[in-house]
């Protein structure tokens, strides 16, 4: 597969790309940054956290260097609106993502439609940098705005008999013409074993390096779930059920061999096609080893603990 060579940064990407830099050096491992929750995205300033509140609070990468805003935006799967990496910048306008619902149900005791607007206001966002790594072997490092899908899940208080979260994205030809063309099942679906949704890393997004989240991340609300290969990361989700079994999921549908539910990133177990092992971050050249659980394992190794891997990939 061809990666773009990194291009020249333009004057509007340093500004976020510095700003994003200098924070960093104020954000340790895991956690939360509660001070950020009060604090709208836009007025974020380096300057504004303090770091013996913030060092509390962190996760992600600490060496890694973000993937520039341009390339994150531009560098995109997101099949209903193409399959080309670059298809999504240039045809995911005509997606709407305000207004919007995500109906949630299933096994939990406040089933209901809740507005987009709804669900920020009542979850502000933290920002979390992750590396996220697709399987074609490129990757890279976000700084994401969002929330703890657990955060999410614990306010509509799933039942006992809830075993996983199923997601599904939009169907609608007319906003996403992908759809029209049978690539793949549509709507996209994806799912996770209920201690992966509760996980503090699994993250439901809503912006990325300190704006709101393009369509063609997945606007207005989408999943990421670090440790696990991209296709996980359900874009534009409009529904969430809790449920007893596991779910169907777009990727293990439509080549089930290739692709299974748990999709954790492991440079052991090969593609079927190709090997896992290496990856090349968005923007270089030389590849670089792919990391166990992308780099989580200390955060998500024991969820898997007596799991053959190979077996459940
Ligand atoms: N969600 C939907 N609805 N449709 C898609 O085609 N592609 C997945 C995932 N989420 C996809 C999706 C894949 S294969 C990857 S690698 C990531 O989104 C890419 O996310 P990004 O474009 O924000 O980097």
């Amino acid at each position: 597969m061809l990666i773009r060579k990194p291009g020249k940064i333009s004057e509007s990407e340093v500004t976020p790309y510095e700003l994003y830099l200098n924070r960093r050096r104020f954000i340790g491992r895991a956690g939360r940054i509660a001070l950020l929750g009060a604090i709208a995205p836009s007025s974020l300033a380096a300057g504004d956290l303090v770091p013996g509140e913030a060092e509390a609070a962190t996760l992600g990468p600490q060496e890694d260097e973000l993937t520039p805003y341009e390339d994150v935006t531009t560098y995109n799967n997101f099949y209903e609106f193409g399959t080309g990496k670059a298809d999504p910048a240039r045809n995911a306008g005509t997606l709407k993502p305000k207004p919007w619902t995500v109906e949630i149900g299933g096994h939990c005791e406040r089933p209901g439609d809740y507005g987009i607007e709804d669900i920020i206001g009542r979850f502000p966002a933290e920002e979390r940098i992750y590396r996220l790594r697709c399987v074609e072997a490129w990757s890279m490092v976000i700084p994401w705005m969002g929330f703890p899908l657990k955060d999410l899940l614990e306010f509509v208080q799933p039942t006992s008999r809830a075993e996983y979260v199923e997601f599904t994205t939009l169907y609608d030809p007319d906003q996403m013409p992908g759809q029209r063309r049978r690539v793949l099942d549509w709507p996209y679906v994806e799912g996770l074993r209920m201690d992966e949704a509760m996980n503090p890393l699994t993250l439901m997004a809503t912006g990325l390096y300190g704006k709101e989240l393009p369509n063609q991340n997945g606007a207005p609300l989408r999943l990421v779930v670090p440790w696990k290969y991209g296709f996980k990361s359900i874009k534009s989700i409009v529904r969430i059920r809790l449920v007893e079994d596991i779910p169907a999921t777009s990727w293990n549908l439509a080549t089930p061999n290739e692709y299974g539910f748990f999709a954790n990133v492991n440079p052991e177990v090969d593609h079927p096609r190709w090997s896992q092992a290496r990856e090349r971050r968005l923007g270089e050249i030389r590849r670089r080893p792919t990391l166990m659980f992308n780099g989580y394992a200390e955060e998500v190794a024991s969820m898997y603990d007596g799991m053959d891997l190979r077996r459940w990939y």
